[in-house]
């Protein structure tokens, strides 16, 4: 049959024959992270690629996340199940613009966050993500960062550290974030539940990291609800992640901050194009192995300085 259940037992069929793992973002359908070997933030998902043992990689993520996962894993079969599934923020980290602000800021690193492309990120100095950003920027010697390309994340950087942190380009945003995230919504959200805790990722915007209680990666989201007591806890990122934090935490109330905050790309994942993906091999996500070395060697470095 073609049912929901019908597609998932011909997944983990598969994912025996095929010798495959599953790795899945916070923000995949909730079916997907059930079915999934490991659901985690890009750092953790980074971190898993680099220890897999399996002959083939599912990213159920979007694109960047897939490249990572091929970047650490040449001799590996990585899986992409919809190329389509893009990331709008990632497309602001161009090579052209690199070029310009690091002439412009000589001596200035390029620190470049993880949800960029490969060519991108070979030419940064560090790659970060936004469970590492603050540790890592805290740790160079320089007080001017060039950091691209998130402004949003790039200022909170800014007021964590102290340095003087600019954001490239100035207008770098994830949609989500920046507009289903956005004060007048999360304003509203505070007046619903004014004793709850409210946590936001740092790609919001300021005036929302500004009324949060917390400022965290999605993952580290998720640990802080089990440090928290709370009434209710307000997720203010992809809602979902609100799936993922009501399975670790059943009795605790959680709510997301906009029920309407949905990443599209995350969301073109869906168990039939997983389920094709491991019948065919295909798509198939394969970076140029002299990009792929370069950037292996920054994230490698990167990752031992916030372990
Ligand atoms: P995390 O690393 O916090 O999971 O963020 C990834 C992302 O795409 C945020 O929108
Ligand atoms: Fe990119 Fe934003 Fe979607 Fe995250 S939520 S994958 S930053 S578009």
């Amino acid at each position: 049959g073609n049912g929901l259940e019908a597609i998932l037992e011909r997944i983990r069929e598969l994912k025996e024959k095929r010798r495959a793992v599953i790795l899945a973002h916070n923000y995949q359908l909730p079916e997907i992270q059930d079915i999934a070997d490991f659901v985690g933030d890009s750092l953790e998902l980074a971190r898993k690629a680099m220890e897999v043992d399996a002959d083939v990689i599912v990213m159920a993520a979007v694109n960047f996340m897939a490249e990572v996962a091929a970047i650490l894993n040449p001799d590996k079969i990585v899986l992409h199940p919809d190329p389509r599934a893009t990331c709008p923020l990632a497309n602001h980290a161009r090579l052209e613009l690199l070029r310009r602000y690091r002439e412009k800021y000589p001596g200035a690193p390029l620190v470049i966050y993880i949800n960029s492309y490969a060519v991108a990120k070979a030419y940064a100095d560090y790659i970060v993500t936004s469970a590492s950003a603050v540790k890592l920027v805290g740790k160079l010697g320089e007080d001017t960062i060039l950091f691209a390309p998130d402004r949003n994340l790039a200022d909170h950087v800014a007021m964590a550290t102290g340095k003087n942190v600019v954001a490239v380009p100035a207008g770098g945003i994830c949609p989500v974030h920046e507009f289903l995230l956005d004060e007048y919504y999360v304003r509203k959200v505070r007046e619903q539940y004014p004793r709850g805790y409210l946590m936001v990722h740092p790609e919001t915007p300021r005036p929302v990291r500004l009324m949060a209680d917390y400022v965290g990666s999605t993952s580290q989201m998720l640990r802080r609800i089990g440090e928290v007591e709370a009434e209710v806890y307000i997720i203010g990122t992809e809602e979902g992640l609100v799936h993922r934090a009501r399975r670790l935490y059943p009795d605790k109330k959680i709510v997301p901050a906009n029920p309407r905050a949905v990443c599209i790309n995350m969301k073109k994942i869906t168990p039939l194009k997983i389920l094709y993906s491991l019948e065919t091999l295909k798509p198939r996500v394969v970076v140029p192995e002299p990009i792929a070395r370069r950037v292996r060697e920054i994230l490698e470095r990167s990752l031992e300085m916030v372990r």
